[in-house]
């Protein structure tokens, strides 16, 4: 890890604030039925814990062990829908199929290579039909069509600006 956010997680709780009004807006729109969402990179449940609550199950997985349990006991002591994983995204395989996926800020952590590839394979986990929401670097973006073009599936774009790719498999 570059920057050290289990660190950053046991100095402070919520530490990333509140979730992005785009992204929001994002569950809001596109998540309109119950969904299976994993979220990469989930650091302290700042989008799964709002997910869960708007009725979605909701699987997260960070490599900081404070952030997944953070996520984790927010989650029980809500009663939500949230199970957490201390894993690597390099390598981490998840088990079934989800109807969104979400890297919120995750990906620029990961050299070039590494982003697209775990890009490349963990969309083959979304359903179709199903939502990929990116919030990331605007200079990253390019590699990340250039991911979803090369995929072999149909890809409507909803939204690509300001740092959010959001896009779902047809
Ligand atoms: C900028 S934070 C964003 C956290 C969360 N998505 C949010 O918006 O609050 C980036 C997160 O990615 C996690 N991370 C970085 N590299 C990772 C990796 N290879 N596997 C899993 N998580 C990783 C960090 O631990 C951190 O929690």
């Amino acid at each position: 890890m570059g920057y050290d956010y289990d660190r950053l997680y046991r100095d402070e709780a919520e530490a990333l604030g509140a979730p992005t009004r785009a992204l929001l807006d994002a569950f809001a729109a596109y998540l309109t039925a119950p969904a299976r969402v994993l979220d990469l990179g989930c650091g302290q449940g700042r989008d799964a814990l709002p997910l869960a609550r708007m009725g979605h199950t909701v699987v997260g997985v960070d490599l900081s062990p404070k952030g997944i349990a953070d996520m984790v006991a927010a989650a029980e002591a809500e009663g939500l829908a949230v199970t957490g994983h201390v894993a690597d995204i390099t390598a981490f395989v998840p088990e079934g199929r989800f109807d969104a996926l979400l890297f919120d800020r995750t990906l620029h952590m990961l050299d070039a290579a590494d982003r697209h590839a775990v890009l490349a394979r963990l969309i083959g986990h979304l359903d179709p039909g199903g939502v990929l929401l990116i919030a990331d670097e605007a200079s990253n973006m390019a590699g990340f069509r250039g991911v979803l073009d090369a995929s072999g599936q149909a890809w409507d774009r909803l939204t690509d600006r300001h740092g959010n790719l959001f896009a779902r498999r047809s």
